[in-house]
């Protein structure tokens, strides 16, 4: 099957799960037919928000056999990746506008046996990215300035999905998956994959949702939402 018509992987996002029953909300995520676990890390520094470390992560770890994520939005990348890896990270995730050494923190993640990723944000320009596709498991695209959960979609980044999708192919990286984080619900769901996202990261459009299987479903496209069935 050609990469493009792959099927579509949606990771749940904790940070809007409820911290109170974290353990029934990744039971009921899995249930739910979601494919990894995206786990937003923050340090007040990087973004103006905190939210957990590699605690949480080892306990999310010992919940689920789903892979998890770390999507990391810290100013330090390489002095904590293996705290992540060691708590059961599959994939760690840095952010181009980290000021570290970015060939070597990604070199490090891979010398852990996991998977690396690079996220931008919505006003970072593709052509950073060119000098890492050959190191990268996963680009992610932020839709939303990093830091919060619950915000809009920008719109630009649709476009900006498409050519880098057709960057990546271009220059034989068909393997090279693209995720977008940020403002994600069916409607922007459907654009996403439209232009070649492979990899669509939800928090509110599950966890705010009565019915995490059917969001599911409305995520992926496989059920349409109707005028009855909106949440
Ligand atoms: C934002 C985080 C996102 C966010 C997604 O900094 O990286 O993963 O939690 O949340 P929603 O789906 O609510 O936009
Ligand atoms: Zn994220």
């Amino acid at each position: 099957m050609p990469k493009r018509q792959q099927a579509v992987k949606i990771a749940a996002s904790l940070l809007a799960a409820d911290f109170r029953c974290l353990r029934q909300d990744i039971e009921a995520v899995e249930k739910a037919g979601v494919n990894l676990i995206h786990l937003d890390v923050m340090d007040g520094s990087f973004v103006p928000n905190i939210s957990f470390g590699p605690l949480v992560v080892k306990a999310v770890d010992q919940l689920t056999d789903l892979p998890l994520e770390a999507h990391l939005m810290i100013r330090r990348p390489d002095l904590f990746a293996e705290a992540f890896v060691r708590s059961g990270a599959d994939t760690i995730i840095i952010h181009y506008e980290a000021p570290v050494s970015l060939h070597s923190t990604l070199k490090l993640i891979r010398s852990l046996k996991c998977r690396v990723g690079m996220s931008v944000n919505p006003s970072t320009p593709l052509a950073v990215l060119e000098p890492f596709y050959g190191e990268l498991d996963q680009i992610l695209l932020m839709s939303v300035n990093p830091g919060f959960g619950g915000q809009k979609f920008i719109g630009s980044v649709a476009e900006k999905i498409k050519r880098l999708r057709d960057s990546l192919d271009h220059q034989g990286m068909e393997d090279l998956e693209i995720a977008v984080d940020g403002g994600i619900n069916p409607t922007t769901a459907k654009t996403v994959i439209e232009n070649g996202a492979r990899i669509l990261v939800a928090g509110s459009a599950i966890f705010n949702s009565p019915d995490y299987e059917q969001a599911v479903r409305f995520l992926r496209g496989t059920e349409k939402e109707g005028p009855c069935s909106r949440n």
